[in-house]
């Protein structure tokens, strides 16, 4: 199993909707996938639609006295596609808190998982806490969406110095993908090149466009590739062949 954390510490650039998507477009090529929604609001449930939550959540994996067994909390979202949602996010928090290794502590919550599915996706909240740290230690690459502004390119150096406070090595960030891109405009643009000029080429994919219909699909409850077949589908086929590399 590959896992892969979608993270930025910055809010509102599409980590929920890459990490949706990337599940969707990975489990329609017969892979097994288990989406791991660790955003306090919950977004990747709201955008596949889920209705209810769920009894079980990754909170109760990780209740140290009384610990629920894996599939009891995983939704079956999909064909191929597991969702496992989280609550009580503050308390998850403390008690990570009390956990006297944080590096290794997700090894032994996800164990069971191993055996099952091909990928793990999870989704990040956009900061520095106990929780993410847990993730950022446990999974083999970070995927980093950003917008195409200034301020989001210079903000990967939040990244790296988050990573080196941590002793991970940063080459864990496997790829950055662009999102949002506006093509209509020069300074986006130019801070494609920018962000080229910054990374090693084959880190970059290529951009997702600014569209409406995104956002459409996910208040629907939907993906991109369930609402509607455009030519959106192949800005994130090239993503999810640039994933598939990862190994
Ligand atoms: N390429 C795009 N075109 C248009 N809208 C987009 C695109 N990508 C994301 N969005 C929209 O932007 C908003 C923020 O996206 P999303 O929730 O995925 O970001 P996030 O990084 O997960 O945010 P947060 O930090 O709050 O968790 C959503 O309404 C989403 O539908
Ligand atoms: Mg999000």
């Amino acid at each position: 199993m590959h896992k892969i954390a979608i993270y930025n510490n910055k809010g509102g650039v599409g980590k929920s909707t890459l990490a949706v998507h990337l599940a969707d477009a990975l489990r329609r090529l017969d892979l097994k996938i288990l989406l791991v929604d660790l955003d306090s609001q919950n977004d990747c449930s709201l955008f596949l639609g889920l209705e209810e939550k769920p009894e079980k959540t990754f909170f109760n994996l990780i209740d140290y006295r009384y610990p629920a067994d894996l599939k009891e909390c995983i939704i079956e979202i999909r064909d191929n596609l597991g969702l496992l949602t989280n609550t009580n996010y503050e308390l998850i928090e403390k008690d990570l808190h009390r956990a006297t290794r944080i590096d290794n502590f997700l090894d032994k919550v996800f164990e069971k998982t191993e055996e099952i599915y091909d990928y793990m996706i999870i989704d990040c909240s956009p900061s520095r806490s106990i929780l993410n740290s847990a993730i950022l230690f446990y999974v083999d690459s970070i995927i980093v969406p950003t917008q195409l502004e200034i301020a989001s390119i210079r903000g990967f150096s939040d990244i790296y110095n988050y990573l080196e406070d941590l002793d991970i090595d940063s080459a864990k960030v496997k790829l950055v993908v662009p999102n949002m891109f506006d093509t209509r405009t020069k300074e986006a643009e130019d801070n494609l090149n920018e962000l080229k000029s910054i990374f090693d080429e084959d880190m970059i994919t290529s951009p997702i466009n600014r569209r409406t219909k995104i956002t459409e699909a996910s208040k629907a409850g939907k993906t991109i590739f369930e609402y509607n077949s455009d030519t959106q589908l192949e800005q994130f086929y090239n993503i999810v062949e640039r994933v598939i590399e990862l190994g």
